[in-house]
């Protein structure tokens, strides 16, 4: 809808699909469909509208006596998709320029200028002003062209001491720093959402299944928080990744550093990096952090399918535990009485893309010599589509879960179907000291027994208990029923009411702590 204007000049147009990182959360969503709506139809497959520039005005003419085929330029563009990086590219140059002017090579007044003409820039890019060009090949050449267009020599100083090569491993970085802190702050939502269900459905017992056979009563906060301390996990291993992701690049060059007398530490100090990359060839090659932080995307995604599916089954007639949110379900083309679990299908299915996304970038590096090569402008599209489909998932996760409504008296009609109680039973016989396995066997021949009758343990009569072992006394009510094989419960880290009490505790003062600072 905005996003062809990639190609031609986009005034007048809404937003352009550069400012993500800008916008409101809300907007994301759509620009996500855009951005996507967008792959569709690269250059290569639509003649796009563009302007030209002359062959002599690309920045590496010098040694070319001939132009370049237009089908080149259609195929090794990258404008189409990095185009999102505007702002880091800008953010980077300025923190480079502001380094140039601290050692000299440039003067503050050179300084301001590039500054201030960087800024101009952004903001064209911002309100649609901007103009691409397919020659220009990517943002980076884009952003330099304007620059040199707006304040000539001064604007031709700015790639003193840098090549694309460690230019755009540094936007990168900070593009995925920033997309990691909005994950991760996506993830503390979908997290809030779960607690903040856990005191309503405190008294709520569902079956807790294994092999989807129905296992033992569980508490619904204690399934609530177990996919709290899985997107937990999620956040440590994000928060982990971004330390080897917030390292500068820049300097670097283009793979060997330079003979200008440069200073990274203030460049890495003004781009917030916590380290400086120690070695140019490694630098302007390492693409490890884009593939680590894939395979965490890929773990959220696996969280989010396991949970999708999960929901997905538990509202249907079959099961009948929760409803969703109608404005989070779709209908049917056909079937009148649909009402469909689309987006936890889609939450389920989108993570071929994401899985897909790391594998892209694993095939795309693997025997890649040192240092830069082109096939690295690739890693763009899957690391932007596995943020971005997570980013959205995540996105419709929090409120579907708030929205969703257990189904109380359905599922308190069946608890008390399918044993949930055997095991406390059995651990019952051993706390009076009949060895594990005999009370396994006790215990699976009262349940045949019940099982004869169709009726739960609990409605056995005690002289049934005491002809298979004489051990038995009127106490062993007091552990049959789900309710009270939950109560029973004794462990750290059980369904134990008193402990997932203590658990729900902390996790409202972890996240309220969280949700303050952020
Ligand atoms: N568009 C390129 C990329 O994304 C920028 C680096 C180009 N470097 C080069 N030496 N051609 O990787």
């Amino acid at each position: 809808m905005f996003l062809y204007t990639g190609l031609r000049k986009s005034v007048g147009q809404r937003r352009s699909s550069n400012d993500t990182e800008s916008i409101p959360s809300r907007d994301r969503l759509e620009m996500c469909h855009a951005v996507n709506a967008f792959f569709v139809e690269l250059p290569h497959r639509k003649e796009p509208q563009i302007n030209t520039i002359k062959e002599t005005q690309k920045a590496w003419s010098g040694v070319f006596t001939e132009g370049t085929d237009k089908r080149v330029e259609t195929f090794t563009e990258s404008i189409s998709f990095d185009r999102r990086l505007y702002e880091v590219d800008i953010r980077a140059s300025i923190a480079h320029a502001r380094m140039l002017s601290d050692v000299k090579i440039l003067t503050a007044e050179e300084f301001r200028q590039l500054e201030e003409a960087l800024l101009a820039i952004r903001l064209e890019i911002e309100e649609g002003n901007f103009e691409y060009k397919i020659e220009l090949e990517d943002i980076h050449m884009h952003i330099e062209h304007a620059l040199i267009e707006k304040i000539g020599d001064v604007g031709r100083k700015l790639h003193t001491a840098r090549s694309r090569n460690d230019q755009v491993v540094t936007d990168l970085r900070l593009w995925v720093r920033d997309a990691i802190d909005r994950i991760d702050r996506c993830l503390l939502d979908v997290q809030s959402a779960f607690v903040g269900r856990c005191d309503a459905d405190f008294d709520v017992i569902l079956p807790g299944y294994t092999h989807l056979q129905r296992a033992q009563p569980v508490l619904a906060p204690h399934y609530w928080l177990a996919y709290c301390e899985k997107f937990q996990r999620d956040r440590e291993r994000l928060g982990d990744c971004r330390k080897r992701v917030n390292i500068l690049g820049l300097g670097s060059a283009a793979l060997a550093g330079t003979s200008l007398p440069i200073d990274r530490t203030k460049t890495a100090e003004y781009l917030g990096f916590e380290r400086i990359a120690a070695n140019s060839l490694d630098a302007t090659s390492d693409r490890d952090f884009i593939r680590e932080t894939a395979f965490c995307l890929v773990e959220i995604a696996l969280h989010l399918s396991t949970f999708a599916e999960e929901w997905i089954l538990w509202s249907t007639a079959e099961f009948n535990f929760l409803r969703l949110p109608q404005t989070f379900c779709t209908g049917s083309s056909i079937m009148p009485q649909k009402v469909n679990p689309d987006v936890l299908e889609l939450i389920r299915g989108k993570t071929a893309r994401v899985s897909s996304s790391l594998h892209s970038l694993i095939m795309l590096t693997k025997g890649l010599p040192l240092a830069y090569n082109r096939d690295l402008q690739e890693d763009k599209l899957p690391i932007f589509d596995a943020f971005d489909t997570v980013e959205a998932a995540l996105s419709l996760a929090a409120p579907l879960i708030e929205g969703a409504v257990l189904q109380k008296e359905s599922i308190q009609s069946r608890l008390e179907l399918g044993y949930l109680d055997a095991t406390v039973l059995m651990e019952y016989l051993i706390q009076k000291g009949v060895p594990q396995r005999t009370a396994h066997g006790i215990v699976g021949r009262l349940v045949r027994t019940a099982m004869e009758s169709d009726v739960p343990l609990a409605s056995l009569p005690l002289n049934v208990f005491q002809e298979i072992h004489d051990g038995f006394d009127d106490k062993v009510f007091t552990v049959l029923g789900a309710k009270n094989a939950v109560v029973a419960m004794k462990s750290y880290g059980s369904t134990a009411p008193s402990e997932v009490r203590k658990q729900i505790d902390d996790w409202k003062e972890k996240i309220g702590r969280e949700q303050a600072v952020v």
